[in-house]
């Protein structure tokens, strides 16, 4: 029988006893995590409660207040800029707002990160282009400009541009808020294939609960400026803790049928 043994190398992201917040004032605090290569990690939470603050933190926009990140092995915060700028090209991002240059099109928009930072030729840098809109559903979508896309679709224009550069790990605010849910389904799907197919390890900010579901193979959920739980989607949804159950009661209470497990549940874990 293969024993599964995790080495350091498998640790893409470590937190130790990390705050952020903005001058002085802590959003969150004491936040310890890890993040395992080929996991899609969501991290859950009311709004305001510091989820893009620590997204921030982790991708190398905003120093921690206090504590330790390390990304991919190297302590972020302790590299130059240009050792940083390195370092984060092993990464991808897709901002809360999908953040695509409107008056760049599709194709250009994706092959940024390519025409930026690398010397590949162009036919190599169209290629790859072709292949990552294939990836997420956007093939015959090269030409059009951001504006002329639907919300869902720009997300997944975003995930291609994040995915580019083939990173090991992709960090993704909020990609399917606002969706309807078979297009946020269909993003859900994409992910799912990031993680199966090409390997990637990505972190999703996300409120929704079909989402949290499908994609987490662990979630983390802050509130009162701390991490509240850390585990399976199972366990978080078997807490008795009374916040966490909100969480998965109110958001169930926003999709119609679905209401009724988390009441029964939350009943049944205080009768029990
Ligand atoms: N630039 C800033 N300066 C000062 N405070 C900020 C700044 N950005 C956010 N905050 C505050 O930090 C707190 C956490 O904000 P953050 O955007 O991380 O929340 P969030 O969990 O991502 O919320 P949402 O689910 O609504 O996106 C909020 O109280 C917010 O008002
Ligand atoms: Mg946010």
């Amino acid at each position: 029988m293969k024993v599964e043994t995790r080495t350091s190398a498998d640790v893409l992201l470590t937190c130790r006893d990390v705050s952020v917040g903005y001058e002085d004032k802590a959003i969150l605090s004491g936040v310890d995590l890890e993040i395992v290569r080929g996991e899609i990690v969501t991290l859950l939470g009311g709004s305001g409660c510091g989820k893009s603050t620590m997204l921030r933190a982790i991708t190398g926009l905003q120093a921690p207040l206090a504590g330790h990140i390390e990304l991919l092995g190297q302590d972020m915060y302790a590299l130059d800029n240009e050792a940083r700028r390195v370092l984060l090209r092993r990464t991808g991002m897709a901002f809360q707002q999908d953040a695509l240059f409107g008056s760049l099109t599709i194709q250009e928009n994706v092959g940024l990160p390519l025409r930026e930072l690398t010397k590949l030729p162009e036919p190599v840098i169209r290629e790859m282009i072709r292949i990552k809109l294939a990836l997420v559903g956007l093939s015959g979508f090269e030409k059009r400009y951001p504006p002329t896309l639907s919300g869902g679709q720009r997300k997944r224009a975003a995930l291609a541009r994040a995915s580019i550069l083939d990173p090991e790990i992709i960090f993704c605010d909020e990609p399917s808020a606002g969706l309807d849910p078979i297009v946020a389904a269909g993003l859900d799907e994409t992910l799912c294939q990031f993680r199966d197919v090409l390997g990637v390890t990505i972190v999703v900010v996300t409120h929704e609960l079909d989402s949290i579901r499908t994609i987490s193979d662990r979630a983390v959920m802050f509130g009162g400026g701390k991490i509240m739980a850390m585990g399976s989607v199972a366990d978080l949804e078997a807490s008795t803790d009374e916040a966490v159950y909100n969480f998965f009661h109110r958001v169930a209470a926003e999709r119609p049928g679905r209401a009724g497990d988390g009441v029964d549940r939350l009943h049944h874990a205080r009768t029990a």
